[in-house]
């Protein structure tokens, strides 16, 4: 798709990629029937997030880094990102400081964007943001929004996950992990009302763990 860098557009995920079996891999057994199939796997997003570090590092130079972490789904993946940036800052004589900050955004039930955002602890700011799904993009929308009335010198937006949704185009992070169809996937921090935020891979609900779940 249009609008963002070369690179992310490696790593695309098309409509057709059946996934991989969960057979073929390790995962709670308390979700067995609930997912289709592993659409990115843990160690494949690890890999990913270590370049992105580098890309962030790459370009931030030596400012100072304010991190705004998005909650909750996001949690993992800043938790990594900011992890992989400490350890690519140990290794080179470039250190910057990091600050860390979390805030709470809710917008999902069940598998459907609401029209009512939540926003919880944002105070005084300026950021860089760790998000780890832009869904239909309404979310990152309202964030910069807020984010940018705080004048901070500069504001990249990290999310691990892109949708390819046409509402998306307007709003996209400026360093992407995945572009992915779109469809409703879970773990790795993301949920399905709070559930399957401990499963290490990003899977494809099934219909049965839709049901199982709803309220
Ligand atoms: N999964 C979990 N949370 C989400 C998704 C998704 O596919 N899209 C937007 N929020
Ligand atoms: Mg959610």
């Amino acid at each position: 798709a249009a609008g963002w860098d070369t690179e992310a557009g490696d790593c695309v995920i098309e409509d057709d990629w059946p996934g991989y079996s969960l057979d073929l891999f390790n995962y709670p057994a308390h979700y067995s029937g609930d997912l289709d199939c592993v659409i990115v796997p843990h160690g494949v997003i690890m890999d990913r997030t270590e370049r992105i570090a580098r890309n962030i590092m790459d370009d931030l130079g030596d400012h100072d880094i304010v991190v705004l972490c998005v909650l909750k789904g996001g949690y993992q993946f800043c938790a990594d990102l900011v992890d992989r940036i400490k350890a690519l800052s140990r290794n080179s004589n470039c250190t910057i400081p990091m600050r860390v900050h979390f805030i709470r955004l809710k917008s999902y039930l069940n598998d459907q964007s609401t029209e009512d955002l939540h926003i919880l602890g944002a105070e005084d700011m300026s950021f860089l943001a760790g998000k780890a799904i832009v869904g239909t993009g309404k979310t990152m929308k309202t964030l910069l929004k807020h984010v940018e009335a705080f004048k901070p010198k500069m504001i990249k937006v990290a999310g691990l996950l892109v949708k390819r949704v046409s509402q998306n185009s307007a709003c996209l992070p400026d360093y992407v992990g995945f572009e992915i169809p779109n469809r409703f996937v879970v773990g790795y921090a993301l949920d399905y009302n709070e559930y399957f935020r401990d499963l290490n891979h990003i899977c494809v609900i099934s219909e049965s763990g839709k049901m199982k779940y709803k309220i």
